[in-house]
C-alpha cells in the first residue's frame, strides 16, 4: 500500500491510519494503545515511551519502502526489538489461532478434506512458529547482549542472514487450493473468502515483518557489531597499554626496548647479543625483566606491546 508520503514527527497519528490501516497492526507491537486522540506521531510515541525516529522509520519502510540504511545509526535498538518481539507475539498468539478458527469454521462441514485442509494449515503454522522460536531463542538474545556491550564469539548476524529464510509456500498452497478446488454453498463461499482474506493480510504482514528484519535490523545489527568490536580493540590495546605502564614498577630501560625490537623481528638470543654487542647471558637477563615488568612473556604479546606503545611499525613486523 503506497502512498509515497514520508511520515515525519509532526504529523497527526490519526492521520497515518486514515492513510494506511495497516498502520494499526505496527501500533500494537510497538506496545501503542488506541485512545491517542489529535496528538501527533511525537507526542504518542513519548507517551508510550517509545523512539519516534525508529517508529516513522518502520512505518515508513512498511508503507512505502522509504529508507536509507545511513539513518540506521540514529535508531533506537530496544525499540527495535520491542516492536519484534511483540510483533512474534501478536502473530503467533494471536493472528495464526485467529485465522484457525476462521478457517476449521468454514471447512468443518468437509469432513475428510477439511481435515486435510486443517493439516496444511497447521504444518504452515508449525513452520512459523519454528522460525520466530528461532529468532527468540538465538538472534534476540545476542542482540540485548550487543545492546548491553557484549560481543558473542559464536554467533552473529551473517550466520542470522544466511538462514532467514521464507515460511510462506505452505500458505501459498493453501490458498491455491481454497480458491481453485474447494466448491460450496453460499454460506461456506462467504466464509471461506473472509478467510482469504485474512490469510492474504496475514502474509503480507509476514512479508512486511521479515522485510523489516532483513533491511532494518540486520543492518543497524551490524553496526552495533562492528562498533562492539572497534571498542573492544580499543579497551584491549588502552588496558595493555595501562597495564605496561602500570605493573613496570619504572619504565622500560632504553636497552630492554632495544632487546624487545630485536626479539619482534624475529632475531634469536644469540641474534641479540651479537646485534647489541652484549653477552648472550645478558639478554637472557633483559628478557627476564622485560617479562617481569610487562607481565607478557611470549614474542607474539611483546609484538602486539611494540606496536602498540609505538617501539616497532607495523610493517616492519613479521606477522
Ligand atoms: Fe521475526
Ligand atoms: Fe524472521
Amino acid at each position: 500500500m503506497k502512498n509515497n508520503k514520508v511520515y515525519e514527527a509532526d504529523d497527526q497519528m490519526i492521520s497515518l491510519i486514515r492513510d494506511n490501516y495497516n498502520v494499526l497492526q505496527s501500533l500494537g507491537s510497538f506496545g501503542i494503545n488506541l485512545g491517542f486522540g489529535d496528538k501527533t506521531v511525537d507526542e504518542t510515541c513519548k507517551d508510550n515511551n517509545v523512539d519516534t525516529y525508529t517508529f516513522l522509520t518502520v512505518v515508513n519502510f512498511t508503507i512505502n519502502d522509504y529508507f536509507n540504511p545511513d539513518d540506521s545509526e540514529k535508531l533506537s535498538m530496544p525499540t527495535l526489538m520491542q516492536y519484534l518481539e511483540a510483533s512474534h507475539v501478536y502473530f503467533l498468539d494471536y493472528q495464526l489461532p485467529t485465522i484457525r478458527k476462521q478457517l476449521e469454521d468454514a471447512v468443518i462441514q468437509d469432513d475428510g478434506l477439511g481435515k486435510l485442509i486443517m493439516n496444511l494449515y497447521d504444518e504452515y503454522a508449525r513452520e512459523v512458529k519454528k522460525h520466530m522460536k528461532y529468532e527468540e531463542r538465538m538472534l534476540f538474545p545476542y542482540v540485548k547482549g550487543l545492546i548491553n556491550g557484549e560481543a558473542s564469539s559464536n554467533y552473529d548476524v551473517t550466520t542470522f542472514s544466511k538462514h532467514h529464510g521464507q515460511t510462506d509456500t505452505k500458505l501459498k498452497e493453501l490458498k491455491n487450493i481454497i480458491l481453485k478446488y474447494l466448491p460450496g454453498d453460499t454460506l461456506r463461499n462467504n466464509k471461506l473468502t473472509a478467510t482469504l482474506y485474512c490469510i492474504y493480510n496475514n502474509e503480507t504482514w509476514l512479508g512486511l515483518h521479515a522485510k523489516v528484519e532483513d533491511e532494518i535490523f540486520v543492518p543497524a545489527i551490524r553496526r552495533l557489531e562492528s562498533r562492539i568490536k572497534q571498542s573492544n580493540v580499543a579497551k584491549n590495546i588502552s588496558s595493555m597499554v595501562f597495564k605496561g605502564v602500570q605493573e613496570n614498577g619504572n619504565i622500560l630501560s632504553d636497552r630492554e626496548k632495544e632487546v624487545i625490537i630485536s626479539l619482534v623481528q624475529g632475531m634469536s638470543n644469540k641474534e641479540i647479543a651479537d646485534h647489541l654487542f652484549i653477552s648472550t647471558n645478558t639478554v637472557i637477563t633483559h628478557r627476564r625483566n622485560i617479562a617481569r615488568k610487562l607481565q607478557i612473556h611470549s614474542t607474539a604479546g611483546l609484538t602486539i606491546y611494540a606496536i602498540v606503545n609505538g617501539l616497532v611499525d607495523i610493517s616492519s613486523v613479521k606477522l
